[in-house]
């Protein structure tokens, strides 16, 4: 089922060591620091990079995955489809069976290694159109979520590399709305493939359908996708902010250490603190460490609320189903899970310039990578796409008869549409001969929403994931308008001479027989959201305010994809990092501000049994009490 499958370690890439990343609880240097953050991920090593700009505050970052050093498809682009699943660098968890996609269960992918999902995706970079950050704005009452407010985070954050081979006629990005200071570096496809002129061509041949788009980050049309790739190389959360902080004295980074709940520490104004966490390598007894000013879960859409569920955060029912004690009833957190979901179509095609063999013939495949480790070129170092494009459905669609228009805006898509140089599908297996092009179609702004809860109140037992795709009529109609646009486009004179026919032909003879194509071979596009919701502080819903701080709770943060209270009409990384830098912000005010003086005492007041656990050491007994 694996999209890529060969041996993973096959070669030895020398990639340059992390300072101060510890694996051993023991080796820390204290078990007090200013600031916890829960999740060596996307969201949570740019805390750890921007916490720590200022030298005097003290910061752990613990993270349960693996170091990505030398871990080689989580280095090689190309590569990433075999980095998850089932692979020690995947939490490994599967979506609950739903007969609304023919009771299959999806393998959900998230990164277990530090860098978090930013060591494992497949590198599209983008930020999203501004409707986007003006809903989320209106949403929590909050303009500082506006576009025009986060916009500057865009400059702190990445660093765009100028293109090595000149554009051509076409801008492939606009300049201006790109930053190239700041510490992602961000670059277009390295490596040119045949496909890639016919595509632009078609955008001039159907400009109404398909216009061309001179930026994708955030604008519709069909254009050039950008990628957290740098000379032929990944660039996650790991290789840029957390590598460029590593030599500071007062950042600690934990790796292979679960953390199994957060500690409820004292009680301020009646809202229970938690300052604390425990945590685990698997071995020894679980140890703890506290927070002077607060603990922030950085630890994914999955993660966040498995972990505020076993601390006894969330909708009180469900937790005493599993004997937890509920501290803050809450019943959105792990709720309103969002998500995009794509459906493949392939199309035969001539000529043998596509990946299809590379990725049938493992000698063929050595080959490439040993290019690769040489030059950093050739297919290896590109993602699994050049080009992809976002649209909108035309006013008049029968669609919207029934559903409002979902839309965060008049310039945020309804679909977009993938474009992949090879057979990709992780449920209908590679034909053994022949090429292929596979256009993929995304559900921009879904309707259904999921859920994720416990499966149990042991934190070493996977959460239920329950994504409820394809539950809503709007969803599947969409895909199914999506699918209809899809065939116009791969219709285009200019795949004239490329295109031989579509493999799924028949999918198009009715409604009914299109539905089935997407029921059976709908998969994830790994953009979960929305399971730890930001909403106002007076709303009856969401896990967080706007400060991102955990209602009903003191000293707890959630930074980290989980809080969009909406999937993104695009890629999630680059609106993870924005609101993560945001974030950072926020928390370094409010200290500086001296807000939280007051709080200092809590420091001491911590845990209230230290005598039975010298050591920094309890046993889960012990906590059961709690
Ligand atoms: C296979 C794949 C492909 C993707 N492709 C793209 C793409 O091309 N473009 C794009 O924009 N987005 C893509 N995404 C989505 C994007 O990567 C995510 O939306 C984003 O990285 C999420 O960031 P995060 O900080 O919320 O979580 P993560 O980056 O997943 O970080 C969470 C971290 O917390 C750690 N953690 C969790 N629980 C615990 C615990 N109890 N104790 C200690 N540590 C814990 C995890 O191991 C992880 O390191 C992809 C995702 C995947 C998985
Ligand atoms: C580290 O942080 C502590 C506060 O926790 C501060 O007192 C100390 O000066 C910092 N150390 C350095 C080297 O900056
Ligand atoms: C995921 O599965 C692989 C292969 O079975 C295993 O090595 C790895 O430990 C699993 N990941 C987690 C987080 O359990
Ligand atoms: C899905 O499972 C349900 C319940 O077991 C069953 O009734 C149904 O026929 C199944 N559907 C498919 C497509 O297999
Ligand atoms: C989900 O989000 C909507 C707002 O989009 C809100 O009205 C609803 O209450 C939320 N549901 C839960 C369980 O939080
Ligand atoms: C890119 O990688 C190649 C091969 O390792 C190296 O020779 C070159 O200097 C690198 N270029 C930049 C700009 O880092
Ligand atoms: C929508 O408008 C277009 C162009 O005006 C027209 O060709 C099409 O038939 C209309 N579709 C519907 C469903 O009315």
């Amino acid at each position: 089922m694996r999209l890529l499958d060969y041996s993973l370690g096959i070669v030895c890439f020398v990639w340059t060591a992390n300072a101060a990343v510890y694996t051993k609880f023991e080796d820390l240097p204290s078990v007090s620091f200013d600031y916890v953050i829960v999740g060596a991920g996307t969201a949570g090593n740019v805390l750890a990079y921007r916490l720590t700009e200022d030298a005097s505050a003290s910061v752990l970052v613990i993270e349960a995955g693996p170091s990505d050093e030398n871990v080689l498809p989580a280095i090689a682009p190309f590569l990433a489809p075999g980095l998850t699943p089932n692979t020690p660098y995947d939490w490994n968890y599967t979506t609950v069976p739903r007969e609304s996609i023919d009771n299959r269960s999806i393998p959900y992918n998230r990164g277990h290694i530090l860098g978090g999902s930013s060591s494992a995706n497949y590198h599209v970079h983008q930020y999203g159109p501004p409707d986007d950050y003006d809903k989320l704005a209106a949403i929590t009452g909050d303009n500082g979520w506006s576009w025009d407010k986060i916009k500057k985070y865009v400059y702190k954050h990445e660093k765009f590399r100028k293109p090595v081979q000149d554009a051509g006629e076409e801008k492939r990005y606009i300049q201006e709305d790109h930053g190239t200071q700041g510490i992602v570096p961000v670059s277009l496809p390295g490596h040119h493939q045949a496909v890639d002129d016919l595509v632009i061509a078609a955008t001039r041949e159907l400009p109404h359908d398909f216009p061309y788009s001179p930026d994708t980050s955030g604008i519709l049309g069909l254009g050039w996708a950008q990628s957290t790739i740098d000379n032929g190389t990944r660039q996650s959360s790991s290789t840029t902010y957390l590598r460029s902080a590593n030599s500071r004295p007062n950042l600690s980074v934990l790796i292979e250490t679960q953390v199994l709940k957060l500690l409820p520490t004292s009680r301020n104004g009646g809202k229970p603190a938690f300052r604390g966490v425990l945590l685990s390598n698997g071995e020894s007894t679980p140890n703890y460490v506290f927070a002077k000013n607060e603990v922030i879960l950085s630890a994914g859409s999955i993660g966040t609320p498995q972990l505020l569920l076993l601390s006894g955060i969330g909708p009180k029912e469900d937790l005493e189903s599993h004997g937890i004690h509920t501290l803050v009833d809450n019943p959105s957190v792990g709720h309103n899970f969002s998500d995009h979901i794509y459906v493949p179509y392939h199309f035969a095609v001539r000529g043998a310039d596509t990946l299809d063999d590379l990725l049938r013939n493992p000698a063929l495949m050595q080959a490439a990578i040993g290019e690769w480790m040489v030059t950093q070129k050739g297919p290896i170092s590109n993602g699994v796409l050049n080009q992809f494009g976002f649209f909108r459905f035309p006013s008049n669609t029968s669609i919207f008869d029934s559903t409002p228009d979902p839309a965060t805006g008049p310039n945020a898509p309804h679909w977009e549409m993938m474009i992949c140089n090879f057979w990709l599908s992780r449920v209908l297996s590679i034909p053994p001969t022949g090429n292929f092009l596979s256009l993929l179609t995304v559900l921009g702004a879904p309707i259904s929403r999921g859920f994720v809860k416990l499966s149990s109140a042991d934190p070493l037992h996977k959460p239920i994931i329950d994504p409820q795709y394809l539950t809503k009529d709007y969803d599947t109609a969409a895909l199914r308008e999506a699918a209809r646009a899809m065939k116009k486009f791969a219709s285009a004179k200019a795949f004239s001479d490329f295109i031989i026919e579509p493999v799924e032909s028949s999918a198009f003879d009715s409604d009914e027989t299109l539905d089935d194509h997407i029921r059976k071979t709908v998969d994830i596009v790994f953009h979960a959201v929305g399971t730890g919701s930001m909403s106002k502080d007076s709303a009856n819903w969401g896990v967080v305010n706007s400060k991102l701080k955990v209602k009903g709770t003191d000293g707890l943060r959630v930074v980290d994809a989980s809080v969009w209270p909406f999937v993104p009409s695009v890629h999630t990384q680059g609106p993870t990092y924005l609101v993560a830098e945001r974030a950072a912000d926020i928390i370094l005010d409010e200290y500086k501000s001296g807000a939280w003086d007051g709080l200092l005492h809590l420091a001491q007041n911590v845990w209230s049994s230290p005598d039975s656990s010298p050591s920094g050491s309890v046993t889960l007994s012990q906590l059961g009490d709690l």
